[in-house]
């Protein structure tokens, strides 16, 4: 895979009810405004593979396996790479990303597959991102936003709180160790978040 690029390449990540994808539109309007030309993605996608995903996000896992559903998230990451992400950095663009494979780090890794692993298989397969926003809040407290924004209950397979303890734990642990992560505190209010948001990435720009 050409992992060449000379745009920016910016991942938003966080547990569910973080409020990544408030953030992403936020910093995507904000940096067009400044000029820039952004492009603002999303993982899973709405590829063959992140439809499978969806339907295991909707209707719970049933007998598909940590590795089966490890091998979805990689597949599909490979499509938004290849199909998205490297032409548009290749363009010049700036790419914000909701989920990358941090979240498959985490969320794969606390199905109890081996979280270094799957590390280290992703960072062999992808381009590194230039930063990434780690939102992080307690899982109790993203839950809860998640029923008061959307108004439903939370979905079967990912939006459970022990499941996503485990899953916070991880990108905490990948956040101490990872120069590239830049924690920011999520329980406060989207302007202060947004705010923090901002001078982090203006590092780079
Ligand atoms: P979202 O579209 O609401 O962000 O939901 C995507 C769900 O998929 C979310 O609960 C996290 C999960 N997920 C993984 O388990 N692994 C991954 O690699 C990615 C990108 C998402």
């Amino acid at each position: 895979m050409n992992k060449k690029k000379k745009g920016i390449f910016i991942v938003i990540e966080g547990i569910d009810g973080s409020g990544k994808t408030t953030l992403s539109y936020l910093l995507k309007d904000y940096l067009t405004k400044k000029g820039f030309d952004v492009v603002q993605l999303k993982e899973p996608t709405d590829s063959y593979w992140g439809k499978k995903i969806k339907e295991i996000q909707l209707n719970g896992r049933g007998k598909i396996r940590p590795e089966e559903e490890l091998n979805l998230f990689m597949e599909d990451r490979k499509f938004d790479i290849e199909k998205n992400i490297i032409p548009n950095l290749k363009k010049g663009k700036i790419v914000i990303l909701d989920r990358y494979f941090y979240s498959t780090i985490a969320y794969q890794g606390a199905l109890g597959l081996n979280y270094k692993w799957i590390k280290k298989i992703n960072e062999e397969s992808f381009p590194l991102p230039d930063i990434v926003i780690y939102l992080k809040i307690d899982p109790k407290k993203g839950l809860k936003r998640i029923t008061k924004n959307r108004g439903d209950e939370p979905q079967q397979a990912y939006e459970k709180v022990e499941y996503l303890e485990k899953v916070k734990r991880i990108f905490d642990d990948l956040a101490k160790k990872d120069k590239r992560i830049k924690t920011v505190e999520a329980d406060t209010p989207i302007e202060k978040v947004f705010e923090e948001s901002v001078k982090i990435i203006s590092k780079i720009l």
